[in-house]
């Protein structure tokens, strides 16, 4: 590695340990993990979760399928420091970017008035960009292109090629074509 700077070199021994060691770990933890996963940290994993191709899941994702519970990723789908926690269903498309600290729910977890937590299954399209720290509750369905923005929470169904944004989320306008990522190649 000579030529490499110090903070160089340390990047590619984390890297390597990254594609070396815990990719391979959390492979085991998965029912069904397709071709060039990677792992980039310490994730939390439970219950029955079916992974595609070409899936990335950053340090701190929590990918939590209680009982009852089914995750599904697709292909093509960036996890940035993502939960997502079920008890019924999460289903989630094809080239999909979820940004770092959003939240995917598909149940509330505590029941209101003495009645038991209301659990609807959330579905992601494809072709679609969650913006960092937002929330995506029960029952939602996002439509293929969509983008949903930052600090979002959504609360309905989102139309395909729609932006939405705010709390509750309110459309803001339609896509256009897909969302591209500048800087670290197209993701979508
Ligand atoms: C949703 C988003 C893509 C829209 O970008 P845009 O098309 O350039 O939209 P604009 O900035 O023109 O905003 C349009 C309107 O929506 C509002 N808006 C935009 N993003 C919003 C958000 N996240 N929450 C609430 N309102 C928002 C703006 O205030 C503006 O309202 P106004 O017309 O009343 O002034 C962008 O604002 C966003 O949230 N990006 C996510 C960033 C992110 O998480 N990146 C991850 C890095 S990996």
């Amino acid at each position: 590695m000579k030529g490499f700077s110090l903070t160089e070199k340390i990047e590619a021994i984390e890297a390597m340990f990254h594609r070396r060691v815990l990719t391979p770990y959390y492979r085991m933890r998965f029912s069904v993990v397709g071709k060039r996963f990677l792992v980039t940290g310490r994730i939390r994993v439970r219950g029955k979760i079916s992974i595609g191709d070409d899936v990335i899941l950053t340090q701190g994702s929590a990918l939590l399928a209680w009982k009852g519970g089914v995750i599904k990723i697709g292909n093509n789908v960036f996890l940035n420091w993502t939960a997502v926690s079920s008890t019924v269903s999460v289903e989630i498309g094809n080239d999909v970017v979820i940004s770092a600290g959003a939240v995917i729910l598909d149940h509330d977890g505590y029941g209101l008035d003495g009645n038991p937590a209301i659990e609807r299954p959330v579905k992601i399209g494809n072709h679609v960009w969650i913006g960092e720290r937002a929330v995506i509750l029960k029952g939602v369905t996002l439509g293929d292109n969509s983008v949903v923005g930052a600090a979002s929470v959504v609360t309905h169904d989102v139309e395909p090629n729609t932006i939405v944004a705010g709390n509750p989320a309110r459309k803001i306008r339609n896509t256009t074509g897909y969302t591209t990522c500048n800087g670290l190649g197209e993701v979508q």
